[in-house]
């Protein structure tokens, strides 16, 4: 047997590609798509216009996004034999399992599905943006006992989402928030989806086939996940002066607080920064169940700063802010998952194509440390 290795478990510090998408500094606390840092992105850029960038490397001309935004918006209808079977699994399964299915059909229903040069992939990627974010929003209807509603080409990404999902027209208030929250969400880096998804594609599978793997990853806890099972701890603490007594019972069970900590950002995640800053305004909300919210989540904020923060690195991420800014505009729970991934469709979608340009399938080593030469017994003397 050989020396026993180094083994950098979960790839922690491994890099494996070059990438101009995203850079991630987790020491500062900063992040960029293309260059472009998120903060300006948030404020200035609609959904579309991120997409774009990540896709194409640079900010559109007024013609270019039209252009995309056309193919867009003609993209958005779902095909009615893969809403058949939606409707059929949405009631029962996990929404993300649905959703993985979905995706898995489409294939069939494309004239591009095994052509894998560059220009058939960008089709399809403006495709599955499109299409999953419809996709999200049907399940949403399924689940809730409603008729799907037919996408309406007049709205924005978000706005249309919105309207597939609640049946009618959102307000230009509650469409920006969807739409800052999926660019937020659009990219970063290599995470767990991402490298699930580049790992399928690098054996030169296709683009549907590698995002259906990326689907599969996003899903768990410590990942994509990571946003219901922190409203879901908002909703077990109960009431705001619940809050440390909570977070201190969890930290002593050594128990993970869900939306807190990162592998890559050892400060504040800039995004949940961004995020917090809607919490400002829901402290003022209309609903008594979002004020709620905001005000466990400040707490509990508050608490896991002055515990983990300096001391551990451990800050919060993405996901910690976003339950109450989904529930004040009608999500429900089950769909942060499936609307990460139709936010996240577009990094996945740009890493495959990128890595293709100079693809090397992705296979790495693990130790083995089990027995060896073991002695075969029949299975009569077993
Ligand atoms: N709450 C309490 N303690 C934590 C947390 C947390 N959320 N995260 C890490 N720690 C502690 C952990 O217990 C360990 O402590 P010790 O050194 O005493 O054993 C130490 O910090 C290192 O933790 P780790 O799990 O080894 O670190 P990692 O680099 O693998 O962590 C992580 C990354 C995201 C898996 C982890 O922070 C975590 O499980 N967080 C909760 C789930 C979550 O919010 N996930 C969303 C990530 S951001 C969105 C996305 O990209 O998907």
């Amino acid at each position: 047997m050989t020396d026993k290795p180094i083994i950098d478990h979960g790839l922690e510090g491994v890099y494996y590609t070059e990438s101009k998408i995203a850079m991630i500094d987790g020491h500062l606390g900063r992040l960029y798509y293309r260059g472009y840092p998120i903060e300006t992105l948030a404020q200035n850029s609609s959904f579309e216009e991120v997409c774009y960038l990540i896709l194409y490397g640079k900010l559109p001309s007024m013609m270019e996004l039209d252009s995309f935004n056309y193919q867009l918006r003609n993209s958005r209808e779902i095909n009615p034999s893969v809403l058949a079977v939606m409707t059929e699994m949405a009631q029962k399964a996990d929404p993300m399992d649905t959703l993985r299915t979905a995706i898995s059909m489409l294939p069939g229903y494309d004239i591009d599905a095994y052509d894998n040069s560059n220009e058939a992939n960008m089709r399809k990627s403006i495709r599955l943006i499109s299409q999953v974010a419809s996709m999200t929003a049907a399940i949403g209807r399924i689940r809730g006992g409603k008729e799907y509603v037919a996408p309406d080409s007049s709205l924005s990404h978000s706005g249309n989402f919105l309207y597939m999902l609640n049946g009618a027209k959102p307000t230009e208030n509650d469409a920006r928030v969807i739409d800052i929250m999926m660019i937020l969400h659009a990219e970063h880096g290599s995470n767990a989806s991402t490298f699930t998804t580049i790992a399928a594609g690098s054996t030169l599978s296709d683009i549907y086939a590698a995002v259906t793997a990326g689907i599969a990853a996003l899903k768990g806890p410590l990942h994509g996940g990571a946003d219901e099972a922190a409203l879901k701890m908002l909703y077990a603490i109960g009431e705001p002066e619940n809050t440390e007594q909570y977070i201190e019972d969890a930290l002593a069970g050594r128990k993970k607080v869900m939306g807190f900590g990162h592998r890559v950002y050892k400060a504040y995640d800039p995004r949940a920064r961004i995020i917090k800053a809607f919490l400002e305004e829901l402290q003022h909300s209309s609903s008594e169940e979002v004020k709620k919210l905001t005000a466990i989540e400040l707490r509990a904020e508050k608490i896991m700063v002055e515990r983990l923060g300096n001391q551990k690195g451990i800050w919060p991420n993405v996901d910690f802010f976003s339950g109450p800014v989904y529930v004040s505009v009608g999500i429900p729970l089950e769909l942060f998952t499936p609307l990460f991934a139709a936010s996240r469709m577009v990094g996945w979608c740009a890493h495959m194509m990128e890595y293709w340009q100079d693809n090397r399938l992705i296979r790495p080593l693990d130790y083995y440390s089990g027995e060896l030469d073991l002695k075969y017994v029949p299975m009569s003397e077993r």
